[in-house]
């Protein structure tokens, strides 16, 4: 045995119970008594969960001559000091560009810079013929998750491609994950506001109202429904969007949603503070019912998993006029930490569901199938939490390059103290340890809808 975790309450499908842990070649070997390994680790009782999977990040997103701040070195170096092992990013591909050509150009900005192993879903951006025909391509080539835009003028596809998409998607095994909000209403919204010079941050908040996310979750799905093709429903804020998940669940359907941290700690009232264009991204935070109801939806299943949409910008970035701020947020590292305290530590979700929606069901859903659960022949790809201690948040301590974070100053119950990646130790209180391009590329086969 390479590294044997002792004493540890191991969170597994099967329970939670008091035990050991065995690791040979990045691989998990054994667990419940495990003979004795060339390193030994003492848990002392402290939480041993599966690494989570932020399903949802930006690395080094480009916005207008400049990037997020976060590249896929320093994001991932702040993904394993969070107790993140595994991120999915996005290959968007600008107009014209295949969703193929997109990947292999994110391949090559990610491969030699990951500290952990990462995957990435496929945009679509461009209504093409050529663009239906590479979903089975994508299929093969380990990305079998799409991402659709229902906004954004430079990427968002019509309802007919949409629906055609879906139909191939269902074909070829590919699951099909969609920004839902109306663009063409939002766009409206936005330039009535900007003719009228209203261009405070709170008008981010006004020309996103709940119902421009609640329209296209509805005829997202209902085109999901029709063509009997998987949807997921990316950052979903509302709790009429979430009704529509429900409903189509209820009746047996395959329609999933992600929500993210900030939609279940903050509400639209950030749009009123002095450093409101810290908060503005899309969808925005709605209102404090919205939040509410995105935790019981959490807590009942009908929200499958928790990922952040982590693009953070500098605070000088996000100054000026809501429609010139870059949208995004930072989050990474605080995805499990926070997840763990607002809801384990506040009694909203019990530790077995925390890691159903950080790491099982992103698993299971985006066909990373060796990773998110403690069982034997899964990566080891681990997180040790100890539930006693508790901090504050601060930006200065973090490894994001972001020089904020939207959480500054929440008090966090619980910390992660050590991270795994594959059998290595990436993350030991408050240090560093793994290295630039140890991650891999993972090759995903086809998503499980749960
Ligand atoms: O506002 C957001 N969510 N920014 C991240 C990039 C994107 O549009 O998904
Ligand atoms: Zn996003």
């Amino acid at each position: 045995m390479d590294t044997v975790i002792r004493n540890a309450n191991l969170v597994t499908p099967g329970g939670i119970f008091r035990g050991d842990l065995g690791i040979k070649d990045g691989k998990i070997v054994q667990i419940g008594q495990v003979e004795r390994g060339t390193q030994e680790i003492d848990a002392e009782g402290r939480w041993l969960l599966p690494g989570a999977i932020d399903s949802h990040t930006h690395m080094h997103l480009p916005f207008g001559d400049s990037y997020s701040a976060d590249d896929f070195y320093s994001g991932t170096v702040a993904a394993a000091c969070g107790g993140v092992t595994t991120i999915i990013d996005f290959a968007t591909p600008p107009r014209g560009q295949s969703p193929r050509e997109a990947i292999a150009h994110r391949r090559a900005e990610a491969d030699p810079e990951v500290v952990i192993d990462y995957a990435l879903h496929a945009g679509i951006t461009t209504e093409s013929e050529e663009s239906l025909a590479e979903i089975a391509e994508l299929v093969q080539a380990g990305s079998p998750s799409l991402k659709l835009f229902t906004a954004y003028s430079n990427l968002q596809v019509g309802d007919g491609f949409l629906y055609r998409v879906m139909e191939e998607a269902k074909r070829q095994g590919a699951l099909v994950g969609v920004h839902a909000e109306n663009g063409d209403v939002l766009e409206t919204l936005r330039q009535r506001f900007i003719q009228e010079g209203k261009t405070g941050p709170i008008y981010h908040y006004l020309s996103r109202p709940a119902f421009v996310e609640a329209e296209a979750v509805n005829r997202v799905a209902r085109l999901a429904i029709a063509t009997q093709s998987p949807l997921y429903v990316f950052h979903l804020a509302s709790e009429d969007g979430l009704e529509t998940i429900r409903q189509a669940r209820r009746n047996g359907y395959q329609v999933m949603a992600e929500t993210c941290p900030h939609y279940l700690i903050y509400n639209c009232e950030v749009y009123s503070r002095p450093d409101a264009r810290r908060f503005i991204l899309s969808p925005p935070m709605k209102e404090e019912s919205d939040l509410q109801s995105l935790w019981k939806g959490l807590q009942a299943g009908d929200i499958q998993v928790v990922a952040t949409d982590h693009c953070p910008f500098m605070v000088a970035e996000k100054q000026g006029p809501f429609e010139r701020v870059p949208n995004g947020i930072g989050g990474v590292e605080t995805l499990l930490p926070l997840l763990y305290s607002e809801g384990v530590a506040k009694k909203r979700l019990s530790i077995e569901r925390l890691v159903q929606v950080l790491s099982a069901n992103p698993a299971k859903i985006f066909g990373l199938k060796e990773k998110g659960s403690l069982l034997p022949g899964f990566d080891a790809d681990l997180v040790l939490i100890d539930p006693r201690r508790s901090y504050r948040i601060e930006a200065a301590k973090h490894f994001s390059r972001s020089d904020y974070s939207p959480y500054e100053g929440l008090e966090v119950e619980g910390q992660v103290v050590m991270t795994f990646s594959r059998g290595e130790l990436v993350y030991r209180e408050g240090e560093f340890l793994g290295r630039r391009g140890f991650g891999r590329f993972i090759s995903r086969t086809s998503p499980q809808p749960c």
